[in-house]
């Protein structure tokens, strides 16, 4: 008798824990107060009102809901935080989903879809942190998802990039402070400027590049290789240019954050010691430092004892006297007395380098390393090139072009790329 109750009694414990009974969407009849939290379905991700350490301010946010120290990697109201806790979260006649206090006298945020929706619209928090906004019975439209608009937190499976079709640029800002989830100055986006890049900028001034992509992740990161913990998915079509993380191994949290320090880093969380772990983090060093050494300048700290900036073979210091005084910000220019695009030009390489930004570069892929050459060669504004895909044969690796001035260039120990810069034929017979 004893024993059967006491099955029992566990049996109710395990039924209770197994089945989160817990909401994971937000309705026009059913709405969120601030006290109330959605859980998504695999119980991975939870969405309500939260303080900031050391602040008294409300914001709807969502956090890991596995993990004790309350991480948030999105916010709704960032620049209008609520200062009561009567804050409601909830789906309008519009098909919106507005944050207002319980008095409804002021919007603080809104989805802001203004598209008229005559079906029934439901807010739903997925298991992979995304809260969407679905119409119709059968949730088969979504009209707005906050992966679309993110915050400071890249996830897994969150797409990083452009939608050709609708604009849609996808922007990554950090918070103001750890106290404050207001939009910071520091952003991390795409451009597509010549071939797609992925940088960070604070306000509009580069601050980092990921360097090119060579197929394998980015010439700028030469440390992520095949055995990396997560996979990079590169799109570039029509529709879309956007890149997708995902994890080897789905049951390790991790995400890339733009942090208030202006760095970008690769937090894993440990859950046997309780913390984020720093798995990476960038810029790393004076030559990750945007245009260190300027145009035609080559950043390599490598040479013990000197000066990290040196130029591309072929070239000189634009300003000696600055060269001097250890600031490379000039660049280099082609050597005096040098003639350009005469009979008997080439190339020399140079080994494992990011490549310089590819802001003025052109890509063909149906190009092989051979042709490249040839093409580039032919035609006296094409100052080098570069294979676009490491990972294949040099005879369909396709091809990057640049012309004009190419900056951002580096060298590591290790990694990197080869890249073939144009030299005039004096240059080559030393
Ligand atoms: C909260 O404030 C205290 C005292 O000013 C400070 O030491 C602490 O670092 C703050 N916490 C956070 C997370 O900023
Ligand atoms: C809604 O969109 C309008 C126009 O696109 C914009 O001016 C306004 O700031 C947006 N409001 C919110 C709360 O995002
Ligand atoms: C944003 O960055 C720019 C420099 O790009 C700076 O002039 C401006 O003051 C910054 N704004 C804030 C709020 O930090
Ligand atoms: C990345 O890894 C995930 C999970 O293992 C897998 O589903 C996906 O196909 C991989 N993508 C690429 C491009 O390798
Ligand atoms: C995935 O990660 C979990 C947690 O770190 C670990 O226990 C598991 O063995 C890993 N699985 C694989 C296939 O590596
Ligand atoms: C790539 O190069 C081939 C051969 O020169 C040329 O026919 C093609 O138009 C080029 N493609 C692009 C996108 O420039």
């Amino acid at each position: 008798m004893y024993l059967e109750r006491g099955i029992l009694i566990s049996m109710l414990i395990f039924l209770i824990f197994r089945f989160c009974t817990c909401i994971d969407t937000i309705t026009l009849t059913q709405p969120l107060k601030d006290g109330d939290i959605l859980v998504s379905n695999g119980e991975n991700f939870a969405l309500g009102f939260f303080s900031p350490p050391n602040s008294t301010n409300r914001y709807v946010g969502i956090w890991y809901n596995k993990i004790s120290d309350q991480t948030v990697v999105w916010v709704a109201n960032r620049d209008n935080p609520i200062t009561n806790s009567f804050g409601i979260l909830s789906v309008d006649e519009t098909g919106n989903l507005v944050l207002q206090e319980n008095d409804q006298s002021f919007v603080f945020w809104s989805t802001n879809v203004s598209e008229v929706v005559k079906d029934v619209v439901t807010a739903q928090l997925l298991d992979s942190g995304n809260l969407v906004l679905f119409q119709g019975q059968n949730k088969d439209v979504y009209s707005r998802q906050s992966f679309d608009h993110p915050s400071n937190s890249i996830l897994p499976d969150m797409k990083l990039g452009i939608d050709r079709k609708t604009g849609l640029k996808r922007v990554f800002t950090s918070w103001k402070s750890s106290e404050n989830p207001g939009v910071e100055n520091y952003s991390h986006k795409m451009e597509l400027v010549g071939s797609p890049q992925l940088l960070l900028f604070q306000g509009t001034t580069k601050v980092w590049w990921t360097g090119s992509s060579t197929g394998r992740g980015w010439s700028g990161i030469p440390e992520m290789d095949g055995k990396y913990l997560y996979n990079i998915t590169y799109i570039n079509n029509d529709d879309e240019v956007v890149i997708i993380y995902q994890m080897r191994n789905s049951s390790i949290i991790s995400r890339l954050v733009v942090t208030e320090s202006r760095t970008m880093d690769r937090l894993t969380w440990n859950e046997a010691a309780h913390k984020w772990i720093r798995f990476w983090s960038a810029p790393k060093d004076q030559c990750d430092g945007y245009n260190h050494c300027g145009p035609f300048g080559l950043c390599d700290l490598y040479k013990l004892g000197t000066f990290e900036c040196d130029c591309f073979p072929g070239y000189e210091p634009q300003s000696p006297n600055d060269w001097y005084l250890r600031d490379g910000s000039k660049g280099c220019k082609i050597k005096v007395g040098t003639q350009m695009c005469q009979v008997g030009d080439g190339f020399v390489e140079l080994n494992r380098v990011k490549v310089p930004d590819t802001s003025n570069a052109h890509v063909n892929m149906s190009l092989g390393l051979k042709e490249c050459e040839g093409m580039c060669l032919g035609d006296c504004t094409c100052m080098g090139y570069a294979s676009a895909d490491i990972t294949k044969e040099a005879k369909d690796g396709g091809c990057v072009m640049w012309y004009g001035d190419m900056i951002d260039t580096r060298t590591f120990s290790n990694g990197g790329q080869s890249f073939y810069v144009r030299v005039y034929a004096a240059e080559l017979g030393m």
